[in-house]
């Protein structure tokens, strides 16, 4: 916890977290700010609820949502557990970690929620405000990314507003999102742990835990929010740049001058710094109508993994 964020929630106080968990509790969508991303929050158990959010975000009902809840033990009664989910939570949670594991409670996380599946993802948020609701709500929380099905995820209490906030009940400012990518999704069911979506986590952290994972190329149908062009603003995007032509906006990574249309992922080169930047840069480049978004190659290791996957699939490269 940051010194930023307990001001945040300072700010907040708890009269707003009441009223949020009020307005989910009548059935209200929340704005809802997270350490990764803002997510548009529903009462997980109530499929008229789970269905708005569908709606609000013209999102297709076959790709399921996360639900998130204030404590492992909370997670454990809801999802069948093993020995590496235990593991799993007890090295990354709260934090940016989702866990898919099969359903235990099928009347807490609904059907529709769930797409159908036998399975459930779930995660423990790090961010106060959001466990500071969830402990208030005190059931678990569906909460896909804020934005319109296809856009990029907001990292901005404003980004996420204008999103979604129309469609809300109640609205949380929890400020900037610190780590600015959605969590990391594995599967922990029969067989080795399987990445489904790289994120905050990294691969090293993950296997220092569970040993090696299994890839994630034949796991479209079990992480059905794969698609290609996922996390698209209205420019094309152009990877690995080694410098933008004219009438393209340039994310520059590592020493760029300063100029129209640049805007410097991390002028260092530090990957969580890119991170944080990457989806409110890609939606600020868009707003100076470039051509193209030309972006700089970022390193493949590390948090570098996740930054890459978002951006090939912004380029429209992953199908
Ligand atoms: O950081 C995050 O995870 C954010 C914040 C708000 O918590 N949420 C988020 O949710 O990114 P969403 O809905 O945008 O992404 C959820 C991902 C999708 O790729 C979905 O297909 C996958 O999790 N997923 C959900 N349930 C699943 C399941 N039972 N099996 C496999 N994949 C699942
Ligand atoms: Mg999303």
């Amino acid at each position: 916890d940051t010194g930023q964020d307990q001001g945040e929630l300072r700010a907040h106080g708890q009269e707003e977290v009441v009223r949020a968990a009020g307005a989910l509790a009548a059935g209200g969508l929340v704005l809802l700010p997270t350490e990764t991303v803002y997510g548009l929050g529903a009462d997980a158990s109530d499929p008229a609820a789970v269905a708005a959010i569908f709606e609000a975000k013209g999102r297709p009902r076959f790709n399921p949502l996360i639900a998130h809840v204030a404590d492992v033990a909370t997670a454990a009664r809801i999802a069948a557990f093993d020995d590496r989910a235990r593991a799993l939570a007890q090295a990354f949670w709260p934090g940016p970690l989702t866990i898919v594991a099969p359903i235990a409670d099928a009347s807490a996380v609904c059907d529709l929620a769930r797409a159908g599946l036998e399975t459930v993802a779930i995660r423990v948020p790090g961010h106060p405000l959001a466990r500071a609701v969830l402990t208030a709500f005190g059931g678990p929380v569906v909460a896909p990314s804020a934005n319109r099905s296809g856009r990029p995820s907001p990292t901005t209490f404003q980004d996420a507003f204008s999103e979604t906030g129309d469609k809300c009940a109640a609205a949380l400012d929890g400020g900037p999102c610190q780590v600015g990518l959605e969590s990391t999704v594995v599967a922990v069911l029969d067989g080795p742990v399987r990445l489904l979506r790289p994120g905050a986590v990294t691969r090293a952290q993950l296997e220092a835990v569970v040993g090696p994972l299994a890839e994630a190329d034949d796991d479209a149908k079990r992480s059905p929010g794969r698609l290609a062009l996922h996390y698209a603003p209205d420019a094309p995007v152009r990877i690995n740049a080694e410098a933008p032509n004219v009438g393209e906006a340039f994310l520059a990574f590592g020493p760029w001058p300063e100029g129209e249309g640049v805007f410097n992922l991390s002028p260092t080169g530090d990957l969580a710094q890119a991170a944080a930047n990457l989806f409110s840069y890609l939606r600020a480049a868009d707003r100076i109508a470039p051509t193209t978004i030309a972006v700089a190659p970022i390193p493949d290791q590390g948090l570098g993994e996740a930054i890459n996957d978002r951006l090939r699939r912004a380029a429209g490269f992953v199908g």
